[in-house]
């Protein structure tokens, strides 16, 4: 995969995305070092300004670290916390908050190859890109981006989602019952684009959380979530194995 000028999707994005992919195929372990912002440049035809953009970002979410003088490295990879698979309408509501929700963006795209990996897609299968502001008593909470692979649910882009749950959709136009999921939860920090849409001033303290929801063993949607943190935060009930 290569960067596509013409994408909507910003380059710093597409070469983050395709970084990731890298540093996995090429089996880089933890500690190992990466190509200098130079060498990447050339590698993908990108200003090292993008480059720079790009490998911050990495920083900022703990995949790279730096070390002055000496050059960029593979971090360790953060320890997993586990929550119940609930809607954001269920977890708001639980929470006596009227959830809401606004369309920021939504359109069929190719998957990329860690996307589509994710998913268990062959890469540049279709997906639906769902881009979402989440908001509670009308407060901006949360922008979840999610894809779904659109054989699962072919006419999903003609079904309204501002103020629906996703979930109910899924399950009530598309029989599609979520069983099993995974979640990941970053600290993170907040960029221009989405502290504009949360409130926030850029670079706020965010919880960036992947989730991965799956039906009958099938991957059903990829999303990647922005919460605001000062607003937010995780419950989880906590069971005592005694010895163990
Ligand atoms: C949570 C998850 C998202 C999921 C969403 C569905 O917020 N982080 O991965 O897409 O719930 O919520 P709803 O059904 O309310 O649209």
């Amino acid at each position: 995969m290569t960067i596509d000028p013409a994408s909507p999707v910003p380059k710093y994005s597409q070469l983050r995305e395709l970084l990731i992919d890298w540093i996995v195929d090429s089996g880089l372990a933890v500690d190992d070092i990466i190509p200098s912002e130079r060498e990447l440049g050339t590698k993908y035809g990108l200003s090292r300004m993008t480059v720079r953009q790009t490998i911050d970002l990495l920083v900022s979410e703990g995949k790279l670290y730096r070390v002055p003088g000496k050059g960029t490295f593979v971090a360790r990879p953060k320890i997993e916390m586990s929550l119940v698979l609930a809607s954001f309408t269920e977890d708001m509501r639980a929470r006596g908050y009227e959830p809401g929700s606004r369309d920021i963006a939504r359109r069929i795209t190719p998957a990329s190859g860690h996307t589509a990996r994710l998913l268990g897609i062959p890469p540049g299968s279709d997906v639906h890109h769902i881009e979402r502001l989440r908001t509670a008593d009308g407060e901006p909470m949360a922008v979840e981006r999610t894809n779904i692979p659109t054989s699962l649910a072919p006419g999903l882009g003609s079904h309204r989602l501002s103020g629906r749950s996703l979930y109910q959709v899924l399950e009530e136009e598309f029989g599609i019952i979520l069983d099993s999921g995974e979640q990941t939860i970053e600290a993170g920090i907040c960029d221009p684009a989405d502290a504009k849409l949360l409130g926030l001033s850029p670079g706020s303290p965010v919880l960036s959380m992947q989730r991965r929801s799956f039906t009958n063993g099938a991957c059903v949607e990829l999303a990647l979530s922005t919460y605001r943190a000062d607003r937010y935060q995780l419950h989880s009930r906590l069971d005592r194995h005694p010895g163990g």
